[in-house]
């Protein structure tokens, strides 16, 4: 990925939390496909990526990797398995590298995970980091709003930027900050900054897949480009289909044994 960032390649990233999903999204050629823990909102319909756990993202990761040939697969840790101490978030890295033979997996924050980051990388599993909107938090937060827009909070994101590339991140994800602050990390670091609503002076872009295929329908920030409509799609399909079965046109003459 920092061959990519030198030669000026910008970096695709994905989600999937699927097989099928994700045999479709790496044929398409996705450099990096992400088992993101937004999941939890767009696989099991909770408000927020909170409460996921660890055996559901092994879960989504193990289906993700069957079904993939070429991209790098990054999975989640989720909440609540890293934050506390960097044994835990170790034993959780490890679950996650064993269990699913994903190639990394990603976690949210700066100064205040960096001892379970550089103890994750210590046992040799490359890490992504995640700062800017990081919707763990939003508890503290209180709102999915642009982050770091005063300099006090842009400057907290500059310095552990900094820090997660020394421990030895492999790439840093910015989600939701101004776009003049995205391009200012990405050229201040060596490792690849992935955005999503961070500009497009960034090293590359991450979307949420069922947001940019229309599969979401409620969720419409700026940031997000659309490009497919498929609950239009499925929707009249499905009405088609339950015409077919109720007229008796389906299964036709040729559909049967
Ligand atoms: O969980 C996720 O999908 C993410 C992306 C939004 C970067 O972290």
């Amino acid at each position: 990925m920092s061959e990519m960032k030198q030669k000026g390649e910008k970096i695709s990233m994905l989600t999937a939390y699927d097989f099928s999903l994700a045999r479709l999204v790496d044929q398409a050629g996705t450099d990096i496909i992400l088992v993101g823990d937004s999941a939890s909102n767009v696989m099991a319909g909770n408000e927020t990526t909170l409460p996921i756990t660890l055996d559901q993202m092994i879960y989504h990761g193990a289906s993700v990797v069957k079904a993939v040939n070429r991209a790098l697969v990054v999975v989640d840790l989720p909440f609540g398995t890293y934050q506390g101490n960097s044994r835990a978030a170790l034993n959780s890295a490890i679950r996650i590298m064993k269990e699913t033979a994903a190639d990394a997996v990603k976690l949210e924050g700066g100064a205040e995970v960096i001892k379970s980051v550089k103890r994750i990388l210590t046992a040799g599993i490359p890490v992504m980091g995640h700062l800017g909107l990081m919707p763990q938090s939003i508890n503290k937060y209180g709102t999915y709003t642009v982050r770091a827009k005063e300099k006090e909070e842009a400057d907290k994101l500059i310095e552990d930027a900094k820090l997660l590339q020394d421990a030895g991140c492999f790439a840093l994800v910015l989600e939701k900050i101004p776009a003049a602050l995205g391009a200012e990390v990405s050229g201040m670091l060596q490792i690849p900054v992935i955005g999503i609503g961070a500009g497009n002076g960034v090293d590359g872009q991450v979307l949420v897949l069922h947001d940019m295929l229309g599969i979401t329908q409620q969720f419409s920030p700026r940031f997000l480009r659309r490009y497919a409509n498929l609950a239009d799609m499925v929707n009249n399909a499905v009405a088609h289909y339950i015409t077919d079965v109720k007229s008796g046109d389906f299964p036709g003459k040729n559909e049967q044994y």
